[in-house]
């Protein structure tokens, strides 16, 4: 179906992606279509291994190189000068390229098969909570895809670590499943973009409220802070008190747990009429900094 230029939707170890044939324009327009995405939102294009870089990046650097022998398959994306023969509608007319391997057997097996480079964005609709189950895919984007590929709950819960090779020292333009921490030990120095009022974000997806259910998010940093009502959700690593009154009240073990958690816990939200949803922030290291990262944004008004 992808070769035919549909969409199909995949898992992978972070959140459920919505894939198109990167070679094929209109297939990728379609992606946008049917996302109801900002057609200045590149696509990372999805590869089933190193072997075809080549086929969509002009050059790669020693950096690059070692990110990727470290790092992948797995949560990261890199963003690397683009080939030119690859499609601009992927890249939204930028002349750099977005490209991840993902580390999942399904995502793996689906790629090989498809046997071209597979543009694909978060198999949401634009602005909500990325899926991390098939109900979640087929909740946003039943009758506007071709095909869903079942690999049940995702494993991360939170998108790649996108990081921008294209600077020295590189840039992460949104922190993800791979810890800063963890790019550090491999490339040394790495920066974090800063996000000034009005200036042109480098990647445009982290631009806009993002990641929302339809009720408002509020982050806390106490468990006391969330006021407990019947219309109310609550998630963190800390128990409120009244938890009870909570019309859906969830503690986790560990941010791992948590990671995993977020997104459906929104939708479950949702589901339930829940008018609010207070959100725990955790330490703001490891995988930390990407959960709050998207409680922030989910929050934003
Ligand atoms: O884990 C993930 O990354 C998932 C799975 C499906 O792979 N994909 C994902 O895609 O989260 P999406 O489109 O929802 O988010 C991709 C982010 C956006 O913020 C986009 O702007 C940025 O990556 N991006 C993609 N290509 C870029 C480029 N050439 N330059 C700068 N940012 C880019
Ligand atoms: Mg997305």
């Amino acid at each position: 179906m992808l070769r035919q230029g549909r969409l199909v939707a995949f898992p992978t170890e972070t959140v459920y992606g919505l894939g198109a044939d990167a070679f094929q324009p209109k297939a990728v327009e379609a992606i946008f279509e049917a996302k109801g995405r900002p057609a200045d939102n590149p696509l990372i294009v999805h590869l089933a291994g190193r072997a075809q870089v080549p086929q969509v990046v002009a050059s790669l650097s020693e950096t690059a190189e070692r990110l990727l022998d470290r790092f992948s398959p797995g949560p990261l994306t890199l963003i690397l000068p683009k080939h030119p023969d690859l499609p601009e509608v992927v890249t939204a007319g930028r002349d750099t390229v977005g490209v991840r391997i993902p580390g999942h057997d399904l995502a793996q097996a689906f790629l090989r098969a498809c046997e071209t480079p597979v543009a694909a964005p978060s198999a949401n609709r634009s602005g909500r909570p990325s899926p991390t189950s098939p109900e979640a895919v087929l909740e946003d984007l039943e009758g506007r895809i071709a095909c869903l590929l079942d690999g049940g709950r995702t494993e991360k819960g939170v998108e790649s670590t996108v990081l921008d090779c294209t600077t020295d020292p590189p840039v992460v333009l949104r922190p993800g499943a791979v810890s800063v921490e963890a790019l550090k030990s491999v490339v040394g120095a790495v920066h974090m973009e800063e996000q000034g009022e009005g200036d042109r974000p480098k990647s445009p997806g982290t631009r806009h409220r993002h990641y929302a259910p339809a009720a408002q998010v509020h982050l806390v940093h106490e468990p006391e802070e969330a006021e407990p009502t019947s219309a109310a959700g609550y998630i963190g690593l800390r128990a409120p008190e009244n938890s009870s009154v909570f019309r859906h009240c969830r503690v986790v073990s560990d941010v791992e747990t948590y990671a995993q958690d977020l997104f459906h816990f929104f939708r479950t939200c949702d589901h339930a009429g829940c008018d609010r949803i207070y959100a725990q922030a955790v330490p703001n290291d490891g995988l930390g900094r990407a959960l709050n990262d998207r409680i922030r944004r989910a929050a934003a008004r």
